[in-house]
């Protein structure tokens, strides 16, 4: 199925039987996700079901801007980053259990991540970051190219490589 990937709009998109799984997801996206997005906390993208009305959300991803201190990363990964770098927070993504498998969680990180890509022309960022929910959630990250930093379920992954690789500009 195609979905359609737009900016929530809560007068338009419908929430209420959004279900991943992860009630503290549902609950982030019924309750809280607008709020965000008006004090410019955190903006939230919504998958749209095409043809559904009202318009219902069966996914979504969750984008902030965040700061990482270069002595926090493995060597490997801070070399020639500034002390403070700028990053990309990848805050929350989630899909309805309904579409869960099928690739289609790898397609809306791909989106999310294409979105990143093109946002840092104008703002940068060198790195993604993600706090993964669990650790089947971290193993879908490193599936997807992102690197954990040790003894954390913080991962990340430079901006310039998931540009390479998703072939945005
Ligand atoms: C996380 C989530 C979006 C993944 O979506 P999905 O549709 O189940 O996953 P996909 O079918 O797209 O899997 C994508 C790829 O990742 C792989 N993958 C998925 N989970 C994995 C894991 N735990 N470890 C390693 N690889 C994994 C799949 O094998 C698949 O590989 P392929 O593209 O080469 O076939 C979905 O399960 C979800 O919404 N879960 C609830 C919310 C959640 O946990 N969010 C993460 C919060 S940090």
């Amino acid at each position: 199925m195609v979905y359609r990937s737009e900016p929530l709009d809560p007068a338009r998109h419908d929430l209420s039987g959004f279900d991943s799984g992860e009630p503290e997801l549902d609950r982030w996206l019924r309750d809280h996700a607008a709020g965000a997005g008006a004090r410019r906390v955190a903006r939230t993208f919504v998958w749209v079901e095409p043809d559904s009305h009202p318009d219902r959300a069966v996914g979504y991803y969750s984008l902030a801007g965040h700061r990482l201190i270069r002595e926090d990363l493995p060597r490997s990964i801070g070399r020639g980053s500034p002390t403070e770098v700028p990053a990309v927070l990848l805050a929350r993504l989630a899909l309805d259990r309904i579409h869960h498998g099928g690739g289609n969680g790898g397609a809306l990180l791909a989106d999310a991540l294409a979105r990143i890509v093109v946002a840092t022309d104008i703002v940068a960022a060198r790195f993604v970051v993600v706090d993964a929910l669990h650790e089947k959630a971290a193993g879908f990250y490193q599936h997807h190219g992102f690197r954990r930093i040790p003894d954390t379920r913080r991962l990340i992954q430079k901006v310039s490589d998931i540009a390479a690789a998703l072939d945005v500009d």
